[in-house]
């Protein structure tokens, strides 16, 4: 069902006969915390049924209605389309409205798979915001081949969640080609700073991660596996490092501790290293890292963050205490950065990276919202206005892609340009 007239009015053809076009993007999971902020930002940088005709979705009419009233006047006419996340048919026609649809109905490894499959049986482009390795895996197993077949594009991660990391490694590595004539085989992130919370939805997709492997040998190995998500058959010979508790890296001079994203956003650059036909080396490493300062304090900083990451994940582990830390300590769905929280929020990575013969460059990305909701929205959106406005169907075949593989450079300048992102080279000048 669509409320509201912005793709219709498009249709209307010279004879008055009125011809439904699906809408460039629909926001599926439009109440979700994160959603509501993607749905504001949509609002206020793309107006209503202007450059890019977007509508909204979800299961509940009264908040979807809710919603639509808290985006002011100019959004009266915000079309709303109503499907459930179990009910197929309603993802059917949830698709065939839609030529793009974001979802951020998660956590997606238990509400996901059914509009994947519906977007990839009508052809339909689909970006998400999940960081769940095990879910992309067998979403890539089983719909692949049917997504080349319908060419329908489908990409994860497009939150903080892996863009500043794959469109990082990406960037770093066209200017390290325009300036060497060579890749670096060998890249390092480290987060410099950053400021900002969880939500429920996020909290509720780690716990289940975390629920999953605790119960699954196999899954516990496939999560270990640097390669999980390249290609069947991939080979690469490179053992990929890994900052798993405190360690010093003495080319950032500073002591390091584990990053808890790097388990997603390591497997996507790899994945886009794969995709790109190893343009980053058959030899590429990556790792990523939390940078704790220098001295005995950088290292009391790094030990307490590897163990009290390590303790998170013994206890999620566990079910009694997930149990304690769902109810009392974790943030419910719904719930998330307050928006001064994220007004103040703000991620500042640094890349570095070295040659085969030991060249070596170094970049920042930063983001000017706090990293998971205020520049995520901002993140998701371009992503998907980029798919829906920038990258023709007929360059771009079917398939599961990721940010950097199907985005490159029309993504950076849209960041730039919209979202609070920086990136620029700081060494060499
Ligand atoms: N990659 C990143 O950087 C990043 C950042 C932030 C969040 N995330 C991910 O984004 C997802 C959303 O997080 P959040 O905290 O915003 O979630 P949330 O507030 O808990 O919202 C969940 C959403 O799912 C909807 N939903 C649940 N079951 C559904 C069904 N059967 N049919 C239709 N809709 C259904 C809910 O609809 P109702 O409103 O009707 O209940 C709600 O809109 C999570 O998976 C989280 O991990 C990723």
């Amino acid at each position: 069902m669509t409320v509201g007239t912005g793709g219709i009015a498009r249709g209307l053809t010279g004879r008055g006969f009125v011809k439904p076009q699906p809408h460039d993007l629909i926001v599926f999971g439009a109440t979700s915390f994160v959603g509501q902020i993607l749905c504001r930002y949509l609002a206020d940088h793309f107006g209503i049924g202007q450059d890019l005709d977007w509508a909204i979705a979800g299961r509940s009419a009264p908040k979807l209605e809710s919603l639509r009233n808290s985006l002011g006047p100019k959004a009266a006419k915000l079309p709303l389309v109503m499907a459930d996340a179990g009910d197929e048919a309603s993802l059917h026609k949830l698709c065939d409205q839609a030529r793009v649809v974001i979802s951020t109905v998660g956590p997606y490894a238990l509400y996901g798979e059914p509009l994947v499959k519906a977007c990839v049986e009508t052809g339909t482009d689909y970006c998400d915001l999940t960081g769940e390795v095990q879910w992309i895996r067998r979403m890539i197993e089983r719909y692949e081949p049917a997504a080349k077949q319908s060419g329908a594009r489908i990409v994860h991660c497009c939150g903080f969640d892996s863009i500043p990391s794959d469109m990082g490694v990406y960037f770093l590595e066209r200017q390290a080609m325009q300036r060497f004539g060579q890749p670096c085989q060998r890249v390092k992130m480290r987060v410099r700073a950053m400021r900002g919370g969880f939500s429920g939805g996020t909290v509720a997709s780690l716990m289940n991660v975390i629920k999953e492997a605790s119960a699954d040998p196999a899954l516990r190995k496939q999560l270990a596996n640097p390669y999980s998500l390249c290609p069947p058959g991939y080979a690469s010979r490179a053992r990929q490092p890994n900052v798993s508790f405190a360690e010093y890296d003495e080319d950032f001079k500073a002591w390091v501790a584990p990053f808890v994203m790097s388990a997603i956003n390591t497997r996507i650059v790899q994945r886009s290293n794969a995709l790109l036909d190893q343009a980053y080396g058959a030899d590429f490493t990556y790792d990523e890292a939390v940078l704790t300062g220098r001295g005995l304090k950088g290292r009391l900083a790094a030990t307490g963050m590897g163990t009290g990451l390590a303790g998170f994940m013994v206890a999620g582990a566990i079910a009694p205490a997930r149990w304690v830390l769902e109810r009392f300590v974790l943030p419910e769905p719904g719930e998330g950065p307050s928006p001064e929280e994220q007004e103040s929020g703000f991620f500042d990575l640094r890349f570095k990276g070295f040659t085969a013969d030991g060249r070596a460059i170094t970049a920042r990305v930063t983001g000017d919202r706090d990293p998971g909701y205020g520049s995520t929205g901002k993140m998701l959106g371009q992503a998907g206005a980029c798919l829906a406005l920038d990258v023709a169907k007929a360059a771009t075949p079917g398939g599961f892609w990721t940010p950097s593989t199907i985005f490159g450079d029309q993504l950076i300048g849209r960041l730039e340009a919209h979202a609070g992102l920086t990136f620029e080279i700081l060494e060499p000048t």
